[in-house]
C-alpha cells in the first residue's frame, strides 16, 4: 500500500455506480479522471475571468491573458524548464508531434538522413515522421526490443551513425510498460550528433520529469492524460532547437508582420499558438500539476510501482493469462497489457466491464507492436494516484468469471 487511497475522494465520477457496481477505472493510459480542484478552476475562470488572449485592452483579457501565461510558466515548472518560453501549448502530444516533425524535420531533413524511431512508438510518434520522410527523402529505421520487452539498447548503439539526424523514441510505451533509459540514449544520440525527441504522453503523467538533466531536445506530453483537460497539450524544446523550427500551422497571433505575400514569425513559443488557443484548458492543466505536485511524483511514482507489482504478481497465478512488458517494475510503469488464451481482447474488455472493470481493448494505436508481439491486440489495465489494491483485486475477480464464462482454464 502506498498511502494514496485517500486521493479517490477527490474524483467525482469515481463516486458514480454504474450497473449497481463501484467504477473501476483501469484506463487511465487512454486518459484519466479529473479531480475536483481541476473541474473547479475551469468553472471559476469561466465564470470570473474568461476573455480572449493577447488581442483586448480591457481588463479581462489582460486577465485572462495573465492566467494564460501562467499557466505556461506553472506547466514549464512543472518539468523544470529553465523559462517559460521553452513551452508551447498545442492541442495534445500528437499535434506536438506532428509540428516537431513537419516544423523541424521538414526543414531540416535531407534525402539519405535517417530517423531512428523504436518498435514500440505510438502511431503519434511513427505516422508523422512517415509523412515527413516521403516528403524529405529522409529513410526510417528501427530499434528492436529485446526478448524481455526491453529496448536492445546494444542495437541502438550499433544503428546510431552520423546519418541519423533523429532519434524519437517513447519515454514509457503505452503498450508495454517500458521505461526506456531516456539519459543513455540522449548520450548516445549526441555522439553522432542527432536530435533527440522523446514522447512524453505516458511518462510524464507518472514519474519526476526534469528537462534540465533528461538530455532530450523536445518533450511532448498531454494534459488529459495528466488529471487535466481534453485539447491542451504541450512542447518543450531547447531554445536553439524551437528556433530552427518553422510553425506549422498559420494564422492569427503567431505572426509578427504580415504582407499580402509574406510574414514573419513572433517570437517563440507563440508562433507555433496560431489561433485562439485553449485558455481555460491551459488553467485546467496548471490545476492538474498543482495536483500533481501537491502529491509529490516521487509518490505518484511509488503507488504506480506498488499498483503494478502487487496485479503482475496476481495476474501470474491465473492459468492462460499472458502479460505483455517487462517483469521488474524498476523497468517499466503501470501499464498492463494482456489477453487470455485466445479470447479476443474485445469480448475479454466486455465481460470485464459487465463487472464493473473498465480496461481497454485493441491495438493501442501501436498496430506495428502488435505485430511484433504476434497478437491482434490487447486488453490492457492502466493505473493512476485514483486507483487502489481494490481495484486491481476487481480486475483479478472479472477475469476469474471471463475464464469461466470462455471456458478457459
Ligand atoms: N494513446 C492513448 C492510449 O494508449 C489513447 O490509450
Amino acid at each position: 500500500m502506498s498511502g494514496l487511497e485517500h486521493l479517490r475522494a477527490d474524483f467525482p465520477v469515481l463516486q458514480r455506480e454504474i450497473g449497481g457496481k463501484p467504477v473501476h477505472f483501469l484506463d487511465s493510459a487512454a486518459s484519466s479522471q479529473k479531480p475536483t480542484s481541476v473541474l473547479e478552476a475551469m468553472d471559476d475562470f469561466y465564470r470570473c475571468c474568461y476573455a480572449n488572449v493577447h488581442r483586448g485592452a480591457y481588463a479581462l483579457s489582460v486577465e485572462s491573458t495573465e492566467r494564460y501565461e501562467a499557466a505556461r510558466s506553472r506547466v514549464a515548472s512543472f518539468i523544470n524548464a529553465s523559462d517559460p518560453t521553452q513551452v508551447a501549448f498545442a492541442r495534445g502530444a500528437t499535434s506536438a508531434l506532428n509540428l516537431i516533425a513537419h516544423g523541424w524535420g521538414g526543414e531540416h531533413l535531407r534525402p539519405g538522413d535517417r530517423v531512428l524511431l523504436t518498435e514500440m512508438e505510438h502511431h503519434a510518434n511513427l505516422v508523422p515522421w512517415q509523412m515527413v520522410a516521403a516528403r524529405t527523402g529522409a529513410r526510417l529505421d528501427f530499434v528492436p526490443l529485446t526478448d524481455d520487452y526491453r529496448l536492445d539498447l546494444e542495437a541502438l548503439e550499433q544503428k546510431l551513425d552520423d546519418d541519423v539526424a533523429v532519434v524519437g523514441v517513447t519515454g514509457m510505451s503505452n503498450v508495454l510498460g517500458t521505461i526506456p533509459p531516456i539519459p543513455r540514449i540522449a548520450e548516445a544520440a549526441r555522439t553522432v550528433g542527432a536530435l533527440l525527441v522523446v514522447d512524453g504522453a505516458q511518462l510524464v503523467p507518472h514519474q519526476p520529469v526534469d528537462v534540465q538533466t533528461l538530455g532530450a531536445d523536445f518533450l511532448v506530453f498531454s494534459a488529459h492524460k495528466m488529471l487535466g483537460p481534453t485539447g491542451i497539450g504541450a512542447l518543450w524544446g531547447r531554445p536553439e532547437r524551437l528556433e530552427e523550427m518553422e510553425p506549422y500551422e498559420g494564422g492569427g497571433e503567431m505572426i509578427a508582420d504580415v504582407q499580402l505575400h509574406t510574414s514573419t514569425w513572433a517570437a517563440i513559443p507563440h508562433r507555433f499558438e496560431a489561433g485562439t488557443p485553449p485558455i481555460a484548458e491551459a488553467v485546467g492543466f496548471a490545476a492538474a500539476v498543482d495536483y500533481l505536485d501537491k502529491v509529490g511524483m516521487d509518490q505518484v511514482a511509488a503507488h504506480d510501482a506498488d499498483l503494478t507489482a502487487y496485479a503482475l504478481q496476481l495476474l501470474a497465478e491465473i492459468p492462460h493469462v499472458t502479460v505483455y512488458g517487462p517483469a521488474d517494475v524498476d523497468a517499466r510503469g503501470g501499464v498492463i497489457s494482456f489477453t487470455m488464451a485466445d479470447v479476443h481482447p474485445h469480448d475479454l474488455a466486455t465481460i470485464l466491464d459487465q463487472q464493473g472493470v473498465s480496461v481497454r481493448a485493441g491495438h493501442h494505436c501501436a498496430k506495428p507492436l502488435m505485430r511484433r508481439l504476434c497478437v491482434p491486440a490487447t486488453a490492457r489495465a492502466s493505473f493512476y494516484v485514483y486507483n487502489t489494491r481494490t481495484d486491481v483485486d476487481a480486475l483479478v475477480e472479472a477475469l476469474g468469471v471471463a475464464s469461466r464464462i470462455f471456458g478457459v482454464g
